[in-house]
């Protein structure tokens, strides 16, 4: 008799239907094929200790196991509960009328008790693509497979669970979760707001304008400046999630096993701060048991490199093709997959090795030589896809009391969805979103300055010893400040603040 279950194996951050077929003939022999690994290989003990505790007998029989398709990999221990399944079934144990209407997953312990898996929203959303009428899944990851609709997702804590509910001697309501209702709910403000941060006016306005055309940013200044705790408001003024970037950006976290217990959507867009000592396939993602890395995990969200300088360079180097493709490419043995990383870097970094280069309350000891040799850490090529440097100073302690409470993340983050709002209708049907993600033929096109703004940034490209890389990056965040400003035409005074964001580039200054 051949009996068939359905499972799910991860791809990226999509899954695949896996088909478990068990054959089973009179002997005793266990044998599991179509490249399980050796955690799928091991499930035989748990399933067979499950089985014995909860009552059943282990089958006296020869059991085929294959699972295909026979070329993709089947990794870890979600496999157990499909798995024991069809054994169940081969012996009779279950009724086979309901398996074909299910996909199930689940790692079993050895008391027949279901543990929580990796990855539910791809896998439930490969049940419907599939056509199943439900999936049954561990009790505790039910409410992150239920945000996808139109499928019964049954939620269960055992073995015998699940052999009850398939021989209709158990009913289980299937988990349902209000989708909009905990959107909506996402979309609220949080304490994290710019209203907490007391003048800079001037960082204010740069990290509007980086929010607002989607700009990569850079700030220096001394320690304590306030970088980190502005870095940490971006988000706040981004536009909210929409739902499909909120299911995209959930399927990368439910992969990674990051979802709080009860969180069924990441509805805030994230914010990940990787420290310098990370690891190139920490941060790419890869990986023996591919993993997404933290730009991924920062997709549709913020990536904060603080410290800049003291990320390995190599590091960096890793960062500049997904900045470029939105998207990484992780290639592992003969098979790789693809992970999103739209995210927006913006990275911090002090002046120089003592912090307090430029700083006009501090005396600053480091020699010329370690200053130049500190700002060359940074990698020119990570530097060029960088469109606003901002430079920070302290406000002091004394002065930080008398000031008023800065305008809130809700009042800027309006101004930011207008200017993103143009954006839009300008790149309608191009798959580009935002200013900063402009092809140099698009540049050409939307950013066109007039005589007098083309004699203005010669003259000053000129005077200020701006390389030629700057130029593209002026035109941009250009673009951006007429745009929040509601200017179809770009003006000489949106130069001039654009001019402003690269002082990095200044050969005069750092
Ligand atoms: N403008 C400000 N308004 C309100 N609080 C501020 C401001 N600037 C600094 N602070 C306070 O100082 C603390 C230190 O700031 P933060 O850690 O962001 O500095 P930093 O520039 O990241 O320094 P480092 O270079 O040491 O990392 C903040 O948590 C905040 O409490
Ligand atoms: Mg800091």
């Amino acid at each position: 008799m051949l009996l068939k279950t359905y499972a799910a194996a991860l791809q990226g951050i999509h899954a695949e239907l896996v088909t478990v077929e068990i054959h089973a003939v009179p002997g005793v022999n266990f044998s599991l094929v179509g490249l399980p690994d050796s955690a799928v290989k091991e499930s035989r003990e748990r399933i067979f200790a499950a089985m014995r505790v909860n009552g059943f007998s282990v089958p006296h029989k020869e059991i085929t196991i294959n699972m295909a398709p026979a070329d993709l990999k089947k990794e870890g221990s979600a496999y157990d509960l499909t798995l024991a399944i069809s054994i169940l079934a081969a012996t009779e144990a279950i009724r086979t009328t309901h398996l074909d209407e299910y996909l199930m997953m689940g790692e079993l312990s050895l008391d027949g008790t279901l543990q929580p898996i990796h990855g539910v929203l791809p896998i439930a959303l490969c049940a419907r693509e599939a056509g199943f009428k439900g999936i049954i899944l561990p009790l505790a990851n039910a409410r992150k497979a239920a945000v996808v609709q139109e499928l019964r997702v049954i939620g269960v804590e055992s073995l015998l669970d699940v052999v009850r509910f398939l021989n209709d001697q158990q009913t289980i309501e299937p988990t349902a979760v209000d989708i909009n209702s905990e959107f909506m709910l996402g979309r609220q403000m949080t304490d994290i707001d710019f209203q907490d941060v007391r003048g800079q006016e001037n960082v204010r306005r740069a990290m509007e304008v980086a929010a607002a055309g989607g700009h990569n940013m850079l700030m220096v200044g001394p320690p304590g400046a306030g970088k980190s705790m502005m870095a940490k408001r971006l988000p706040s003024i981004l536009p909210p999630l929409s739902l499909d970037e909120a299911l995209e950006t959930t399927k990368i976290h439910s992969i990674a096993g990051l979802l709080e217990k009860n969180q069924s959507l990441v509805t805030r867009r994230p914010f990940r701060s990787p420290h310098h000592t990370v690891t190139e396939v920490a941060l790419v993602g890869g990986g023996n048991n591919p993993r997404p890395g933290e730009i991924s995990l920062a997709h549709n969200g913020v990536l904060f490199l603080d410290e800049l300088p003291e990320y390995k360079r190599s590091s960096l180097e890793v960062l500049r093709q997904p900045l470029e493709d939105r998207k990484i490419t992780v290639a592992r043995n003969r098979l790789s997959v693809d992970y999103p990383a739209s995210f927006m870097l913006v990275a911090a970094m002090n002046p120089c090795p003592c912090g307090h280069y430029g700083d006009p309350t501090h005396v600053c000891t480091c020699t010329p030589t370690q200053v130049h040799r500190y700002k060359d850490k940074i990698s020119g090529p990570l530097l060029d896809r960088v469109d606003i440097h901002c430079e920070i100073q302290a406000v002091p302690y004394s002065k930080l009391k008398e000031l008023q409470p800065g305008e809130s993340s809700e009042t800027i983050r309006a101004r930011v969805v207008a200017a993103r709002q143009i954006q839009q209708e300008r790149f309608a049907g191009t798959g580009i979103h935002c200013n900063a993600q402009m092809t140099p033929k698009m540049l050409r096109r939307y950013c066109q300055i007039d005589a007098r703004g083309d004699e203005l940034l010669s003259y000053t490209m000129n005077k200020l010893g701006l390389s030629a890389r700057a130029y593209d990056r002026i035109l941009k965040v250009s673009r951006t400040i007429a745009d929040l400003e509601g200017s179809t035409t770009i003006q000489v005074t949106h130069l001039m603040e654009a001019i402003s964001y690269r002082c990095l580039d200044r050969q005069t200054s750092l």
